[in-house]
């Protein structure tokens, strides 16, 4: 058993600690680490002090969706005997590899990561990036070498951050002249950025566009009535168009039956599918898939205890690891030791 433990792949993925998660999430990483968490070790991590990078003026926004975030893990089937929930602020090993490995990475080097790029532009920094806000890509190379991570489950958004991650690791290593870190490989999901309900680019709280893993069942039905189809497909009879359709962005995400998909996508292309027909088909998808994830989501809320009591222990084996990644890198680069 204890064997078998050790030889699994090492999965290290998290969430910043800002809000409820939404169905962005549940396609682009969710339900791979559903399906994963048998396969691989898997450390979830809740990113509370990331998620402080820009919500520094929010620090009970970020403490609140410590336990938010983890009943969504739960909810939507992670199992905490496979899976190690921890929360990143009560790791210490996590900062101080940060701190390390600022100095093996120039700010141009940060200032160009495409990531980072994009989320100071739409936060509108500007030049006022918070410092924290520049380095995290630095503290999430820490998270993921810290766990010995190998594969890491990420949106597209992310992977450049994954890349940068390696860069760290070459680097450190070519430092300490053997490979003390591991390079880790991002996980895309198959399935693209899932869009918002009004057709932008990402489906995002703050933009107003997301369905969330608690909405409940009028919720649902509201999302995906306002839904973006075809402007130009005015009548049922008039021929649709299927690609940049959110409808069928969604059913190609999560319609299990990809045949009916396909019927569905030739007789709109056709002519003769309604927009009113086409939304029940997605709405029933989306009741069947969130009303356990409802149901599961309301028992785990009303036993905050137990989520936390969860959420502890997994930060205690989480502390334990990083400590020991974090005295293997200072051993290396010889650094003072009380001991
Ligand atoms: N950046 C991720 C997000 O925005 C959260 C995160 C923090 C993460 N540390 C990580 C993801 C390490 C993967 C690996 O949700």
């Amino acid at each position: 058993m204890h064997i078998a433990t050790n030889t699994r792949p090492v999965i290290l993925t998290g969430d910043r600690t800002t809000g409820p998660l939404h169905l962005g999430h549940y396609v682009g990483s969710l339900k791979s680490r559903v399906a994963l968490q048998c396969s691989h070790e898997q450390f979830l991590l809740l990113a509370d002090t990331q998620a402080l990078t820009d919500n520094a003026g929010d620090p009970e926004k970020v403490r609140r969706n410590v336990l938010e975030v983890a009943i969504d893990y739960l909810a939507v089937g992670i199992d905490p005997t496979l899976t190690t929930i921890c929360v990143q602020s009560a790791l210490p090993a996590l900062a101080e590899l940060t701190l390390l490995y600022l100095n093996f990475v120039t700010v141009s080097r940060l200032e160009r990561n495409p990531t980072i790029k994009t989320e100071i532009q739409q936060r509108g920094f500007e030049r006022d990036v918070p410092a924290g806000f520049l380095c995290y890509p630095v503290a999430q190379a820490a998270d993921i070498t810290a766990f010995k991570a190998t594969v890491v489950p990420v949106g597209e958004d992310q992977a450049p951050l994954i890349e940068q991650t390696n860069e760290i690791v070459r680097r450190m290593n070519r430092q300490i002249g053997r490979d003390v870190l591991v390079e880790a490989a991002a996980m895309v999901p198959k399935v693209g950025r899932l869009p918002g309900v009004d057709g932008k680019a990402k489906m995002s709280k703050s933009q107003g566009n997301a369905i969330p893993l608690s909405a409940s069942s009028d919720e649902i039905r509201d999302a995906v009535r306002r839904m973006y189809t075809d402007p130009d497909h005015l009548r049922v009879c008039d021929p649709g168009k299927v690609e940049g359709n959110v409808v069928f962005i969604y059913l190609d995400a999560f319609c299990e039956d990809r045949q009916f998909v396909e019927e569905m996508k030739a007789h709109y292309r056709r002519g003769g599918l309604g927009d009113v027909t086409l939304k029940r088909h997605l709405e029933d998808v989306l009741q069947a898939l969130l009303a356990p994830i409802r149901e599961r989501r309301a028992h785990y809320a009303a036993e905050p205890d137990y989520v936390m009591g969860i959420v502890r222990e997994g930060t205690r084996k989480a502390r334990e690891r990083t400590e020991a990644t974090l005295a293997e890198l200072r051993s290396a680069l010889g650094l003072f030791s009380l001991t």
